[in-house]
C-alpha cells in the first residue's frame, strides 16, 4: 500500500456474523480461476479474484470505490482488473492505475488486498490482518495435487450456517439415516472417540468385521466382503476438515488398508450461506473415467442432495437464533462438534480481545 493513497475502509464494518478473521479460508479451486475474474463474498465482504499478467492469483475488494460495482464481474486488460461499470483499472496491489475518462486523473483510492496463496490445488484467502498471514498455517492437503491420487471434487454455495456444516462432518452418526446407500452401519454403529490436540479437534469411528454399504463397497472394490473400517476426521479452525477413511480385510494392518482421503472446507459467505468445497481421492483405477464419474456421482449426491437440504432446513428452523440459546440436546455423536464449537468461540474471543474492532 503506498503512503499517499487513502485506503478504502473495511467494506462491511456492520457484518452481522461473528467470524475468525486471522485464519486461512478456502476461496476456490485453483484451476477454476482462469482469465475471467470472479466475484465472491467471504465473511460478508465482497471479494474479486483474478489472475494478473504473470498468472498469479490475487484477491482484492470486490466493490469499486466509484459507484460500488462488483469488480469481479469486470474484465482484464494488461494484467489489471477493469471495473465493468466505468472502466477504472486496478492492479494487484489495489492501486487504481488507469482512468479512461477525459482528464484521466487517478482517484486517490486503494482497494483492500487480501493475502491469497495457491496450494494443494486450492486458493487460500486470509480475511484478517495481512501481517499475520503465515503460509505455514495452511493445513496439509498435499494429496489434492499429488499425481498419485485422483480426486473428484465439488464447489457449491450451500444455505445454512458454516458451523452446522462442520457439525455434520464431525458427527458421522447421521450416516445411517441420511446416507443409507453410501456408508451405513460403520459410522452410526461403530465405536466412536472424540478428542482435542492443540487447536485441532478429532472424531474417530472404528467398525471391525462388518459389511460396508453397497455404495462404498463399489467405490472400494470390496462388494460382498466383510471389512474392518476406520474413519477419522480432523477439524482445523474455523471450518476446514480432513476425513481419513480406510477399509481392509479383517485383521489387515491399519496402514495397509485402502485409503480414501477427503476434504470438506466451509467458508462463510454470510451468516446464512456457506461456500462448500469438497473432494475425495483414490490411488487406484487412476484415469478410469467411468469409475471417476461413478464416484463423483455418489459423493455429489450424498453431500449436495442428502446433507445440504437437511442442514438448510435445520438452519431455517433456527430462525437466526444462537445455537446454544436454543439449548440443543447433546447426543453421543456430538463430542467432536461441541469441542469444535467451543474451540472456535475461544479463538474468536481471543482475537477480538487482542484486536477489538
Ligand atoms: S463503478 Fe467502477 S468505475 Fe464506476
Ligand atoms: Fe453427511
Amino acid at each position: 500500500m503506498t503512503a499517499d493513497k487513502t485506503p478504502v475502509a473495511r467494506l462491511t464494518p456492520q457484518a452481522t456474523g461473528t467470524y475468525l478473521r486471522n485464519a486461512w479460508y478456502v476461496a476456490g479451486w485453483s484451476d477454476d480461476l482462469a482469465e475471467t475474474p470472479q466475484q465472491r463474498t467471504f465473511l460478508e465482504e465482497p471479494v474479486a479474484l483474478f489472475r494478473d499478467g504473470e498468472g498469479r492469483a490475487n484477491a482484492v475488494s470486490g466493490r469499486c470505490p466509484h459507484r460500488f460495482a462488483p469488480l469481479g464481474h469486470g474484465s482484464m486488460a494488461d494484467g489489471t482488473l477493469v471495473c465493468p461499470y466505468h472502466g477504472l483499472r486496478f492492479d494487484r496491489t489495489g492501486a487504481c492505475v488507469h482512468n479512461p475518462h477525459p482528464g484521466g486523473q487517478l482517484p486517490d483510492v486503494q482497494l483492500q488486498v487480501y493475502p491469497l496463496i495457491e496450494r494443494h490445488a486450492l486458493l487460500w484467502i486470509w480475511m484478517g490482518e495481512a501481517a499475520k498471514a503465515d503460509a505455514d498455517l495452511i493445513p496439509d492437503f498435499s494429496w489434492l495435487s499429488d499425481p498419485e491420487w485422483e480426486a473428484v471434487r465439488g464447489a457449491t454455495v450451500a444455505e445454512g450456517h458454516y458451523e452446522l456444516y462442520s457439525d455434520n462432518i464431525l458427527d458421522l452418526s447421521h450416516a445411517n439415516f441420511v446416507h443409507p446407500a453410501l456408508v451405513a452401519n460403520a459410522f452410526t454403529e461403530g465405536e466412536r472417540k472424540f478428542w482435542q490436540e492443540g487447536e485441532n479437534v478429532f472424531a474417530e469411528y472404528v467398525r471391525p468385521d462388518d459389511f460396508l454399504s453397497v455404495g462404498i463397497s463399489a467405490v472400494m472394490g470390496t462388494e460382498g466382503r466383510r471389512q474392518d473400517f476406520y474413519g477419522r476426521v480432523k477439524w482445523h479452525a474455523p471450518a476446514v476438515l480432513y476425513f481419513d477413511f480406510r477399509a481392509g480385510d479383517p485383521g489387515m494392518p491399519y496402514d495397509d488398508c485402502t485409503l480414501l482421503p477427503s476434504l470438506h472446507a466451509f467458508t462463510p459467505e454470510t451468516p446464512d450461506t456457506t461456500h462448500y468445497f469438497w473432494a475425495t481421492a483414490r490411488d487406484y483405477r487412476l484415469g478410469d473415467g467411468a469409475f471417476t464419474a461413478m464416484m463423483r456421482g455418489a459423493l455429489e449426491y450424498a453431500f449436495e442432495q442428502e446433507d445440504m437440504p437437511l442442514i438448510r432446513d435445520s438452519h431455517r428452523l433456527m430462525r437466526g437464533q444462537d445455537f446454544w440459546a436454543l439449548r440443543p440436546v447433546i447426543l453421543g455423536g456430538d463430542g467432536a462438534g461441541v469441542r469444535a464449537r467451543r474451540m472456535l468461540q475461544r479463538l474468536i474471543d481471543r482475537e477480538q480481545q487482542q484486536d477489538p474492532e
